[in-house]
């Protein structure tokens, strides 16, 4: 069978899927099969969002973290309101200096888990996209570091390229355990691939 036909019909399935579920996109499957296989959400966790919209994987959080957990969406774009209990969202633009502060007021302590789908307007340029999108991580990376609990988690995209290794070894400055994943819900042909950093590192001495 031919491989592009193949990969039309996963994407096929996981988008038919998140319209039965009421998903908002088609990515929430990804976030489900990695917290699966690593557990990195759980039940009453604060969990941030940055780059929410239009909040596929914001709901897919909420529905892991439960009625007593936490989840803030944050996106340049609105994002339309969720119905249920401690699920917020903010407009923000996450490469500015200010936003881990605004982020830290909305929540109510510090997050377990931040996670980031953030993805620039596509140019068509590889090498402009690649940079655009790592620079997107970076700034995630920042943020992450800023809002979370020592024991926290950081979940990010990247698009594969020259400069992917070196943000996995800024990942790996900070985190314990560093996991680079391709979920089954990802098109293989997609150059995106996701990154997990766990446990903060403690400072020396
Ligand atoms: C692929 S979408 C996220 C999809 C989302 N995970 C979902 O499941 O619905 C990428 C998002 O990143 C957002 N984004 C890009 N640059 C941003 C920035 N500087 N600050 C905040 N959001 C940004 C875009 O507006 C876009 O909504």
């Amino acid at each position: 069978m031919p491989k592009a036909w193949l990969q039309d019909r996963k994407r096929d399935y996981y988008y038919k899927k998140a319209k039965e579920e009421n998903y908002r996109s088609r990515a929430a499957y990804k976030l489900f099969q990695v917290v699966k296989k690593y557990q990195f959400i759980k039940r009453s966790d604060v969990v941030v969002d940055l780059g929410a919209a239009p909040g596929g994987w914001t709901q897919a959080a909420k529905k892991i973290v439960g009625n007593k957990g936490f989840v803030l969406g944050v996106d340049l774009k609105p994002i339309e309101p969720f119905p249920q209990k401690y699920v917020r969202t903010i407009i923000g633009d996450i490469t500015e200096p200010e936003i881990s502060q605004e982020i830290l007021e909305f929540i109510p302590r510090k997050a377990n888990v931040a996670i980031s789908d953030a993805s620039p307007n596509i140019s068509g340029i590889w090498e402009v996209d690649h940079a655009r999108q790592i620079d997107l991580a970076q700034q995630a990376l920042k943020i992450s570091l800023e809002i979370l609990e020592p024991a926290g988690s950081f979940f990010v995209k990247v698009f594969q390229g020259d400069m992917l290794q070196d943000f996995i070894d800024k990942v790996k400055k900070h985190f314990e355990i560093v996991k680079v994943i391709k979920p089954e819900a990802s098109r293989s042909k997609s150059s995106e691939i996701f990154i997990l950093g766990m446990q903060i590192k403690k400072p020396r001495g």
